[in-house]
This record gives C-alpha cells, structure tokens and sequence, in this order.
C-alpha cells in the first residue's frame, strides 16, 4: 500500500472542499486506486465537515496534531484524539517539525503516539534532521534517536506510518539526492525493525515533493508513499503526483 497525505498546514475554509472533490473524483476513477490510500489533514475548523462529507468516499480526513492527554483536560485551546475521532478523523500527524519547533518534546510526543493510537487513530510520526545536522553528517543517528525516544515495541506498529521530512527540504524546493535519501530510508526501516521486532511499519518522505521530482522519489522502491505540503492546496498539483508516480 502507498500512501499520498496532503498536509494542508494553515489552509483552509469549508468552501477548500471543492479541491477535495476534484481529488476524489480522480481517486474514484484511477486504475491504480487499490494501490494507495489518500489522506487529507486540513486544519482543526475543517475536520468534522469534510470527515461527514468524505465518509462514504474514497478520501480519508486526518489532524495534523493533538494534545498529548488521553481526553479532556483543563489546557485552553488543545484538542486531543478522543476529540479528533468523535468527529470523524482517521489519522493524525504527530511531530510535525512545525510543532517541534513550538517546543513539542520527545515526552510529549510519545503521549500524543499513546493516546492517538489508544483512541483509534493512525499516527503519522514524522521525523527528520535540520540542514546543520545534514551538515555535520548527524542524520542518521538523529533520526534513530528521534525513533527511538518515541516509539515502543508495545505501540501497535499497524497504525503507526513514518514520515522522514528533513527539516531543510519543507517548502524550500529543495530535496535529498536519491542515493542519500534510498540509503536513509533503508537506514529508517532498520531501526524500526529494531524497535518492533517486526517488520517495518510504511515509511513516507516529505519535503517539497511535486509532480515533477515524483519521477525521480519512485525509483526509490523502499519509500511507501509522500507526505505533501504545498502541492497538496491544488487539485491538480495534487493528481498531478499521483499520476506521475504510476505513469
Ligand atoms: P512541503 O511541506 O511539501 O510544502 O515541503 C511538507 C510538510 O511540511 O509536510
């Protein structure tokens, strides 16, 4: 299975869902369609409507964040899993870089993995090196302590899915070479072997992925799909990956 997540970020009024729809009808339509899975994550206002409106469709509605307590709590302005699925969402993202860099730790990532996959979400965990640890040649052991902090081998490892985006490709239009990027999947798979004595959970990569650098990320067999920003707030850029990925 290859995943394809739009991650919309701070995008996004109830009107937004006619790019969903176009995306929909071509995911209904795609010969390959039993091959991947579409996700979207638009903000927090958005999650109930289009989870309603998607229920019976193709497309998947996630969050791109949640509070790290199990249900309700006294925090002003947090929402926590429990919430996100009351109202109809599948995934969430965890450890976004965004949030990391709001001062989200490993101790609170790990409660945000617990408790998501506890209430019947799928974890989007997502990892990845800034450009002075690329610099220093530290991405691999940052990313397996950015794995190891957070994920036990007592986590169900099914609803958990990594997205490697290094911090220095996300919205730079900059993106690793492929030799770098094959050898730092395989290097994640490994770890996550490590951790869950099993096999690998699906590995994603985000950072600037479009239509045209999608030819270049398929020849890497080991990556299972992409983790979308910009290109994910038009339709057509969004398809766009989607068909050249199977062309
Ligand atoms: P980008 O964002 O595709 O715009 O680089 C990816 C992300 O932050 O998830």
């Amino acid at each position: 299975m290859r995943y394809f997540i739009g991650n919309w970020k701070m995008f996004g009024v109830p009107k937004s869902i006619s790019i969903l729809n176009k995306i929909n009808s071509y995911y209904s339509k795609d010969k390959n369609r039993n091959k991947y899975r579409v996700i979207i994550t638009p903000p927090y206002t958005l999650i109930e409507s289009y989870s309603k409106y998607f229920k019976n469709k193709k497309i998947l509605i996630g969050a791109q964040n949640c509070y790290q307590k199990e249900q309700f709590s006294s925090n002003t302005a947090a929402v926590s899993s429990y919430m996100l699925r009351s109202v109809g969402a599948k995934y969430t993202l965890v450890g976004h870089s965004d949030n990391r860099a709001e001062g989200d730790t490993d101790a609170m990532l790990k409660d945000k993995v617990r408790y998501a996959i506890k209430n019947n979400l799928k974890v989007v965990f997502c990892i990845g090196e800034n450009k002075l640890e690329k610099k220093n040649k530290k991405t691999l052991s940052v990313l397996k302590r950015q794995l190891a902090k957070v994920l036990e081998k007592k986590f169900n490892r099914n609803n958990i899915i990594i997205a490697y985006e290094p911090i220095w490709s996300i919205g730079t239009g900059k993106i690793p070479t492929a030799q770098d990027l094959k050898k730092t999947t395989i290097h994640i798979k490994k770890v996550l072997k490590g951790i869950f004595k099993k096999n690998s959970p699906a590995v994603l990569y985000g950072g600037s992925v479009d239509g045209n650098n999608v030819e270049m990320f398929k020849e890497i067999k080991e990556i299972d799909g992409f983790l979308i920003g910009g290109a994910s707030k038009t339709s057509k850029k969004f398809i766009d990956i989607i068909k050249n990925y199977y062309r």
